[in-house]
């Protein structure tokens, strides 16, 4: 298993961002650091994401950036060749796996179904988006999810409509090992450039996580 997983449940949460401007992920990951969260998930969704990797990473080199969105082959190799620590897929697709697998990036694909939750076990993963949480039964899912596979180790990563005020509820689940989501630095703040209150929302988090 990737230490990278157990850094990010060090961590607690991963902002999931989208950047238009690549000169903003800088500002952005230092605003995350300054409120004690040194990790994101850029998303494949921007032609900016793959940039803003490479420039978190050349700049920042001790803050963990990862890529999120991805959902071909290829997003995988752009996404090893920006330098990010790890993978993230809104699904599983064996060939997501199998292309991760072979340059090495950590990956975490999606899942909701027990069936799916099979699948990416089958192909070694162990740490799992759990997407869109909150429309497929949140918590109470997840806690259904828990007695089957405990004894297979899989741990989730519920993202999808949780906000501050559900976060400790999530982390409190014993097989959560991360909470993702866009309220930390939504869209509109990163392309506001209002990073003093993406540092304020990720500072709330962390006293939530640390509480
Ligand atoms: C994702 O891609 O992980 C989601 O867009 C995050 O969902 P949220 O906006 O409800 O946090």
């Amino acid at each position: 298993m990737s230490a990278v997983f157990e850094t990010i449940r060090g961590i607690g949460v991963v902002p999931v961002v989208e950047i238009e401007n690549p000169d903003d992920g800088v500002p952005l990951a230092r605003a995350l650091r300054a409120g004690g969260i040194s990790t994101m998930e850029v998303t494949f969704r921007t032609a900016a994401a793959a940039d803003a990797i490479r420039l978190v990473k050349a700049e920042l080199p001790d803050f963990v950036v990862g890529a999120g969105t991805l959902v071909t082959p290829a997003d995988v190799a752009q996404a090893v060749a920006a330098g990010a620590a790890y993978g993230v897929s809104p699904g599983f697709r064996a060939d997501l796996s199998a292309a991760a697998a072979a340059v090495g990036l950590p990956f975490i694909p999606g899942v909701i179904t027990p069936s799916e939750i099979l699948a990416a076990v089958d192909a070694g993963h162990r740490h799992l988006k759990f997407f869109p949480a909150a429309h497929y039964g949140g918590i109470d899912t997840l806690r259904s999810l828990a007695a089957p596979f405990s004894r297979l180790s899989v741990s989730f990563m519920p993202t999808g409509g949780v906000r501050a005020a559900t976060l400790a509820d999530h982390l409190a689940l014993p097989h959560v090992f991360a909470v993702g989501g866009t309220w930390i630095a939504s869209r509109a703040d990163v392309v506001g450039g209002r990073f003093g209150e993406i540092e304020l929302a990720a500072r709330e988090a962390r006293t939530t996580l640390d509480a």
